[in-house]
């Protein structure tokens, strides 16, 4: 595994200097080498993408659309599945939105992040489960009482990191005659993310989650909601041909849902991430994810938010509730006292994230108020047990 750029020490309001530990991998991931190095090699040849002549253009169309095949491969595209470059997850997740047919309803859980939460026009919402078992038989439940054209869920939760039951879920949706997509934004950089295996019918993924900060994001899946639906933005690109009278045939495929100049940049960010993500494991995260919630578990103030069981399988991303310290005040002081970075809040996930962080508080201490906003550490490439222990320290 290739390595990440790091902004090496940051200065401490001691005047020691450390080297910075990221622990916001979940909101933003720094950026591979590998996705640095193929996006400088590609800048000199910069250019025009499916509209131009030339030795650039040239270049530029055909690097942009390996991109998207080489995307294709990482998440196990099928015949007949499009490969949709977008601006990030939630970006990709509208645009699954407006293709949906008419008239569908889309069925998701209170768990979800807001991306996957908000877009969709009819909407079934279900409780948030409490183990990986019950959402199967929660879905099952309702898919028998109301008829709903696409199930969305998340594949790892961005507050808790717990893992759905995917495969589980599509196998249930397909049942009863609906689709299942996918939100594999905080998955994605931790484990593979493959529609075959899944059975899933649409994947999102954000670049900027993958160590390819570059702008772009991917929404893949069935061709034809994404064929039958009005294009995303109407304009150049994703018109075949315009009358005189500004009449529209609209392109298919992926180019229908793409108008304007696209992000070349972030197309070839997300493949060269995609090619150095595939098919690897991660067995130091999951250790790293044992040992800070082990260091967590001895805090006396401190407790962990979860959904599921404590055994719940996770990817690298803890959230917990801090009593008796103000959650803004924390972080600062853990940024510019100890060179660690975290996010606090409710992480774009507000309704799980308040009800966890109450369920946390009153674990703790039943007569305690729940803290505002959560703390949360999360991890990946480039993460070490130092930045891990130093992090537990800092709290104790
Ligand atoms: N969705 C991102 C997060 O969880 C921004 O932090």
């Amino acid at each position: 595994m290739s390595t990440i750029l790091s902004p090496g020490d940051v200065k401490l309001r001691d005047g020691r200097s450390v080297d910075f530990a990221n622990l916001d991998i979940a909101a933003t991931a720094p950026c591979l080498r590998v996705v640095a190095d193929a996006v400088a090699e590609l800048l000199p040849f910069y250019g025009s993408v499916h509209r131009g002549a030339g030795a650039l253009s040239e270049r530029c169309t055909r690097e942009y659309e390996q991109a998207r095949e080489t995307v294709a491969d990482f998440l196990g595209a099928r015949d007949g599945d499009t490969v949709v470059f977008t601006r990030n997850t939630t970006d990709a997740l509208n645009l699954l939105a407006r293709v949906v047919p008419e008239g569908a309803a889309v069925l998701t859980f209170d768990a979800e992040h807001h991306a996957n939460l908000l877009p969709w026009k009819k909407t079934v919402h279900l409780d948030a489960p409490r183990s990986p078992q019950e959402a199967v038989a929660a879905l099952e439940d309702a898919l028998r009482r109301e008829r709903c054209g696409l199930v969305s869920v998340t594949a790892a939760s961005n507050v808790t990191g717990e893992v759905w039951p995917v495969t589980a879920l599509a196998d249930v949706a397909h049942r009863f005659g609906a689709r299942l997509a996918v939100d594999a934004a905080q998955l994605a950089p931790h484990a593979p993310v493959d529609l075959t295996a899944l059975g899933a019918d649409y994947v999102a993924f954000s670049g900027h989650k993958v160590y390819a900060p570059f702008g772009a994001g991917v929404l893949a899946g069935r061709a034809d909601w994404l064929d039958a639906a009005e294009p995303y933005l109407a304009g150049g690109g994703a018109s075949a041909h315009v009358d005189d009278d500004a009449g529209v045939r609209w392109a298919t495929g992926p180019a229908r849902h793409e108008a304007g100049t696209p992000n070349l940049l972030g197309a070839v960010a997300i493949a060269a991430a995609c090619r150095e993500l595939a098919g690897a494991d991660h067995p130091a995260e999951r250790a790293l994810v044992a040992r800070l919630r082990a260091g967590l578990a001895e805090l006396p103030h401190v407790e962990e938010l979860r959904l599921f069981g404590p055994e719940a399988q996770r990817v690298g991303i803890v959230s917990f509730a801090v009593l008796g310290e103000d959650p803004g005040e924390l972080a600062t002081r853990l940024g510019r006292d100890h060179g660690i970075g975290v996010r606090t809040g409710l992480f774009c996930a507000h309704p799980l994230t308040r009800r966890l962080l109450a369920e946390a508080t009153a674990r703790l201490d039943p007569s305690a108020q729940a803290p505002a906003q959560a703390v949360r550490a999360s991890f990946g490439l480039g993460t070490t047990q130092a930045h891990i222990d130093r992090l537990l320290a800092a709290l104790r």
